[in-house]
């Protein structure tokens, strides 16, 4: 099955940010069966991210803060460099910026690099807004900056977008026509809020963040049925995905592969293998023979 031109051997992405940028973490998810692997979010320079706790448990999932820590872009891809060294398995390179003139500069390095593809995280605080609003949120920044992203790129990109946005659909539609090659849909939700009772105070030293994992899914799969009818590019469904039956869903209503984040803490790094697993076992019952079998399939009558 080929994924925007390139061979994966499964539908399951590492979604950014789970893995940080070592080309080491990457290659042990792809060896433990992910079929493509995303980088944590790069900026043209380097970022210290928030204090630590950044990271809250709840019944649901997780609340993150990390503040896209990162090495910064030239740092992260001389990781891409080792890691096609060592194997085809597509590699996507998110990149974020606060200015929109950044994504342009970012996404003309990595389009010089060895990656395949580029994920636009819009779901920054962007400093160009007065109220510093994430880009996701205006649908004018988003045309913008895939506009100009086009413009300097010849490998295709994706574009991932906010369930904060109520007309992220409309977005979605908007960044494809401006050309963007597909869709990552969803980042974080929120921000929420976890409170620990014995200091009552917050678990997160920066208060809040973003919400992922099981709590998300229904959100994401909803968001992603109704992108598929409007998008003609491919979605990355990710949001929620733990078990084969959470990817299955996905699948069915319309995302081309899934994105896995939250999963990884819970499961471990051989969650990928777990997935594949489950989600052949499905297929062997079933009258379908081939995952890809599985894509849209709700939309059918
Ligand atoms: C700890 C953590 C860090 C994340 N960092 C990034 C990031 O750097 N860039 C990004 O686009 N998304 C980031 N995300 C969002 C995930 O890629 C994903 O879109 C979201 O968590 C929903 O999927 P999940 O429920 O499978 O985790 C992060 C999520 C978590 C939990």
């Amino acid at each position: 099955m080929k994924f925007l031109g390139k061979e994966i051997a499964s539908p399951f992405v590492l979604a950014s940010g789970i893995l940080g940028i070592s080309a080491s973490s990457m290659l042990r998810a792809v060896r433990d069966g992910a079929g493509m692997v995303t980088t944590k979010s790069l900026s043209l320079t380097p970022r210290a991210g928030h204090d630590s706790p950044i990271i809250a448990e709840f019944d649901g999932g997780l609340t993150n803060s990390v503040g896209l820590t990162n090495p910064g872009i030239y740092e992260g891809l001389e990781e891409v460099e080792k890691y096609k060294r060592e194997t085809d398995a597509p590699i996507i390179v998110s990149i974020f910026g606060r200015h929109i003139d950044d994504f342009a500069e970012l996404a003309k390095l990595v389009n010089q690099s060895s990656a395949d593809f580029i994920e636009l995280n819009l779901s920054c605080p962007n400093v160009e807004d007065e109220f510093s609003r994430p880009f996701a949120l205006d649908i004018h920044k988003v045309g913008k900056i895939v506009a100009s992203v086009s413009r300097v790129t010849t490998i295709p990109f994706l574009t991932k977008l906010s369930p904060n946005a109520p007309n992220i659909i409309d977005i979605a539609k908007h960044a494809e026509e401006k050309g963007s090659h597909g869709a990552t849909l969803i980042n974080t939700l929120g921000h929420g809020m976890v409170i620990d009772i014995y200091t009552a105070k917050p678990v997160l030293k920066n208060h809040f963040g973003g919400i992922s994992g099981p709590a998300i899914k229904p959100l994401a799969v909803k968001i992603v049925h109704d992108a598929y009818k409007r998008l003609n590019t491919p979605i990355i469904g990710t949001g929620g995905v733990t078990t084969g039956n959470d990817a299955i869903e996905m699948l069915m209503v319309g995302a081309t592969t899934v994105g896995v984040g939250t999963a990884v803490y819970y499961r471990g790094v051989d969650v990928f293998k777990a997935l594949d697993n489950e989600l052949n076992a499905f297929i062997q019952q079933s009258e379908f023979t081939h995952w890809s079998e599985l894509i849209g399939r709700v939309h059918r009558d």
